[in-house]
């Protein structure tokens, strides 16, 4: 037996081709595992009403971590449309695999670096080095939803909350709600794994986002769980920014940045920003860490117009194998895979359509087995 089992999960889009490259790698690598497969993604929810069958939570107990490529998602209606017609008006409601997987597996921290390796013409800068800590289970994307409005509910805020007189007087499905909640161990323990990888890593700093101006009740929890956990680390700075400016200030002076820790939406939306200053979405890679579980993906979606066409860069899926080999406890192997990278990038033969090359997903992936 293999001294690791991984769940291999492509998804759909373009999550096969770059699975497909990430498998070259892992294998030139030698990593001792076995690879199981895993079904998720939209063809499951289109078959049998579930993106992430029960068969593939099941797969998930019993491995050390999983690789995963990338699924389709459309909002409700649009999949609704879109079940076999034995599945349809059964109440079958689409919700996101990645995020249902996130909560299930209490897989709090979504790790995203972002690096930018000399040469890549797509760099916004040659020496950007950031790190994100995003929360990754409650916030906006708790999914407490509420479209229509119950009654109840309604009731409820028009007797408790000022600012909802302009809403009372509504149909419930002339509005909507999403509950943004955030509590107080979810953001304690974020922010401390944002302060131990600091602490081991030796970063100078830990910038804390948030809108804890606007968003009083949610983000000012978060930034006073923030302020309470920096304090056990005198050795690292902390600062804080609001989500809005930090978009500015990362583009600006993105070398003044180190760790940055945020809750889900704030942290969604900058490791985006941050993922384009060190070449777009085919080099940003992430980890959905738990204590028991981590699940590696690139942080890019399904590209369904590039489907199957072994045309996308692979990279941000190579790096997510490099972040699982260092979750393994290989450091070695993680090295000697990030320098491979690293050198395919410097040396610029073999390049995707996104960093203006010719070469084939596949192509790229077998440079970077070779560098190995
Ligand atoms: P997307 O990330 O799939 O693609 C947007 C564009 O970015 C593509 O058209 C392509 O030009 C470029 N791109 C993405 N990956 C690339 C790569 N590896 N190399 C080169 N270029 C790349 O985002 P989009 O189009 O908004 O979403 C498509 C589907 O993916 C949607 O159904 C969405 O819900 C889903 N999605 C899934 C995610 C996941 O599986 N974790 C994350 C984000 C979106
Ligand atoms: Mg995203």
């Amino acid at each position: 037996m293999a001294q690791y089992r991984i769940a291999w999960l492509p998804g759909d889009g373009i999550g096969k081709d770059v699975m497909e490259a990430a498998r070259i790698v892992l294998d030139a690598i030698h990593l001792d595992a076995d690879y199981l497969p895993g079904d998720i993604g939209w063809d499951f929810w289109c078959s049998e009403g579930d993106a992430f069958p029960p068969r593939t939570v099941e797969l998930l107990k019993g491995v050390h971590a999983a690789m995963f490529g990338a699924i389709t998602s459309k909002p409700a209606r649009a999949a609704e449309a879109e079940l076999a017609p034995s599945l349809r008006g059964t109440g079958l409601v689409y919700r996101s695999p990645i995020v249902r997987m996130r909560q299930m597996f209490d897989l709090y921290v979504c790790l995203r670096p972002c690096k930018a390796y000399p040469g890549n013409p797509l760099n916004f800068g040659e020496t950007i080095d950031l790190v994100i800590f995003r929360e990754n289970t409650e916030d906006l994307y708790a999914g407490v939803e509420f479209s229509p409005v119950p009654a109840e509910l309604a009731a409820t805020l028009a007797r408790t909350s000022k600012p909802f007189a302009p809403f009372k007087d509504l149909a419930p499905d002339a509005y909507a709600i999403s509950c943004k909640v955030n509590t107080r161990k979810g953001s304690e323990r974020i922010v401390r794994a944002a302060f131990e990888h600091a602490k081991r890593a030796g970063r100078r700093k830990v910038t804390v986002v948030h809108k804890a101006n606007v968003v009083r009740a949610t983000d000012g929890l978060f930034l006073e769980e923030a302020k309470r956990v920096a304090a056990e680390y005198p050795g690292i700075p902390m600062d804080d920014a609001n989500v809005d400016a930090i978009c500015m200030w990362l583009l600006k002076n993105p070398r003044s940045y180190d760790v940055l820790v945020a809750p889900n939406l704030y942290g969604d939306i900058i490791s985006d920003l941050a993922a384009q200053m060190v070449g777009g979405l085919g080099f940003g890679c992430s980890g959905n860490i738990g204590e028991k579980l981590a699940v590696f993906e690139p942080s890019h979606g399904s590209a369904p117009k590039y489907a199957g066409q072994h045309k996308v860069n692979p990279i941000a899926t190579i790096l997510a194998a490099k972040m699982m080999l260092d979750w393994l406890g290989e450091k070695a192997k993680a090295e000697r895979l990030e320098r491979a990278v690293a050198s395919v990038i410097r040396v610029g033969k073999a390049r995707t359509y996104d960093m203006g090359g010719t070469s084939t997903t596949l192509e790229v992936a077998e440079a970077v087995a070779k560098a190995l």
